[in-house]
């Protein structure tokens, strides 16, 4: 029988929405008033999903301590009070929106994952707007 467990962590991070290779004009266009160049912040929402068979010895899919831990080394001690744009080395060249921060945040979280766990990767930037990663089970 496969579980899902999941754990939440909050962070606060700046970005601003915008394509480079774009006009400001275009940005506009594209990104609304996420484009402005002052950039804005949000409150932010990780959660991440394991799903595996329970371990008969401690009752755990995985221990949640050791997730938490890996979340925190590989997304929140880099992104906490950062902006997103400018200030992480990992995210340079991306538009920070919630989908590529929870694409990029899955492939960082997967590598330091016991192999096959993980299962979905979510980014709340509001209370409107998410985006995730999965896997098919
Ligand atoms: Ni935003």
């Amino acid at each position: 029988m496969t579980v899902l467990v999941t754990r939440r962590e909050k962070f606060n991070a700046g970005h601003r929405l915008f394509n480079p290779a774009f006009t400001d004009e275009h940005n506009l266009e594209v990104f609304g008033k996420c484009s402005n160049p002052s950039g804005h912040g949000h409150n932010y929402v990780l959660e991440v999903t394991v799903a595996g068979e329970v371990d008969p010895e401690t009752g755990y899919v995985m221990d949640l301590g050791i997730l938490s831990d890996v979340i925190n080394k590989q997304i929140i001690q880099d992104v906490d009070h950062r902006n997103l744009n400018i200030d992480v080395e990992w995210m340079r060249g991306k538009i920070p929106t919630a989908e590529v921060m929870a694409d990029t945040f899955w492939d960082r979280l997967e590598e330091h994952l016991p192999a096959g766990l993980l299962y979905r990767v979510v980014v709340r930037e509001t209370d409107k707007n998410w985006a995730e990663r999965r896997r098919v089970l």
